[in-house]
């Protein structure tokens, strides 16, 4: 056991956990921060991701003793206020995307990261970018849609 210090969302948050404790753990266990989701706990599935430094990541695996000083970001951060959405999320209630919601959060903080990196995708390029969140609910046409309209939201 040890203490950590995180930078979640802009605010400092102190935890005692095992050094082994994935992100995703400390955020829905001890932070009660509970956005981001557990989907398969190996990597593969996308719900958990979170921003790292600004750069997709997953925390399923992502143990708290690698975090050190890097800056966190959750689904519950990347709204500008508490009464504005972010573009990619207005985008998503435009094209209503969800389904279930599971995978949502992961979807959504994987577009915000690709769109920040690339302003004006193509199609292709998009759905490229997107294509290793998974969806059991199948809404990958209108997450790429959505991501397509956050795109000219961001750069109009
Ligand atoms: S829960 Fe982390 S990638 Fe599936
Ligand atoms: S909306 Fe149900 S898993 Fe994606």
């Amino acid at each position: 056991m040890g203490k950590y210090n995180l930078n979640i969302n802009g605010k400092q948050q102190t935890v005692d956990c095992d050094a082994d404790m994935p992100l995703l753990w400390i955020l829905r266990e001890k932070l009660g921060i509970t956005g981001t989701k557990f989907g398969c706990g190996i990597a593969m599935c996308g719900a958990c991701t979170v921003h790292l430094n600004g750069q997709p990541t997953r925390s399923c695996q992502l143990p708290v003793f690698q975090i050190g000083k890097s800056t966190i970001t959750t689904i519950e951060g990347i709204a500008p206020s508490e009464n504005k959405l972010h573009p990619v999320q207005e985008a998503w209630q435009a094209h209503q995307v969800p389904q279930c919601g599971y995978c949502q959060s992961g979807q959504i903080m994987t577009a915000v990261a690709f769109l920040k990196n690339n302003p004006k995708p193509k199609m292709e390029e998009i759905s490229a970018a997107m294509s290793g969140n998974l969806c059991r609910c199948g809404t990958y046409d209108r997450i790429n849609q959505a991501v397509k309209h956050a795109s000219d939201l961001l750069t109009k």
